[in-house]
């Protein structure tokens, strides 16, 4: 793993957005895998910046988001589909058509799994993948646990994680849906290359042990250290327990 630290979220943002920049000028049909939550707000934003200004065209872009909850429907706006469209996708005027998520609607989920999986591999699979990570080590909704499911799954959430989604549904813990739809961890190690963005001292121990723990299904993000091309951006609030094992 590649681990760069910034001093400012926005410093991280930048660089992310001039890779993302330049992987566009050499692929513009360029295959996307995105998350949500806070951490990659300030990235859409400078994405959005870089449109408006006019040095960034997603025309042809198609990308695929890590997960969605279940029995939410799009419009929802606590939904990561609203998420997207509001932070990223109607700023950056990247079309409906272009982008894939899990339908948290679906009446079969099992059966919506397996159809995004195989839309992912029609598309070629993913290029570059954008990841948080949450405090307990989770990846997209690949929670800790005894084992990870290889491909896109049901998941039931923690409540760890339903508290962190809380801002999305009026600060109410017991609003955010209990279950959700997942990329796998083996989909996500299926991309090329996968930039991970971590920031804040909330993050630090999960940070510590992707990078220096063994590798577990007890901390998914750790599975990325059998990646061979991560790159980790941290700002110093995130890194300092890396810095303090180091040195
Ligand atoms: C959420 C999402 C993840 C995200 C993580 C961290 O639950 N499912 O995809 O990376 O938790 O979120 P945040 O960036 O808000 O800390």
């Amino acid at each position: 793993m590649n681990v760069t630290v910034f001093r400012h979220e926005r410093d991280a943002a930048v660089a992310l957005a001039d890779e993302l920049l330049a992987a566009l000028a050499r692929r513009p049909a360029l295959v996307l895998g995105l998350p949500t939550g806070r951490t990659p707000v300030t990235l859409y934003r400078r994405l959005v910046e870089l449109h408006a200004q006019g040095r960034a065209d997603f025309s042809q872009v198609t990308t695929f988001n890590l997960d969605e909850f279940l029995g939410l429907p799009a419009d929802h706006p606590g939904s990561y589909r609203a998420y997207m469209t509001r932070h990223l996708f109607a700023p950056a005027g990247i079309a409906p058509a272009q982008v894939h998520f899990l339908d948290g609607m679906a009446s079969d989920p099992e059966a919506e799994c397996a159809r995004f999986e195989a839309t992912i591999a029609a598309a070629g699979g993913i290029d570059l993948m954008v990841l948080g990570i949450g405090a307990n080590g989770h990846i997209g909704f690949n929670e800790p646990g005894a084992g990870l499911s290889a491909r896109s799954h049901r998941v039931v959430l923690k409540a760890q994680t339903r508290r962190a989604n809380a801002a999305f549904f009026g600060n109410d813990p017991a609003r955010v849906p209990g279950e959700a739809l997942s990329m796998g961890m083996a989909t996500i190690l299926q991309a090329r290359r996968l930039v991970l963005l971590a920031m804040g001292r909330g993050k630090g121990r999960a940070v510590e042990r992707m990078v220096n723990g063994p590798v577990t299904p007890r901390l998914p993000a750790s599975f990325l250290q059998l990646h061979e091309d991560v790159e980790v951006m941290l700002d110093e609030a995130a890194a300092e327990r890396l810095t303090r094992a180091q040195s």
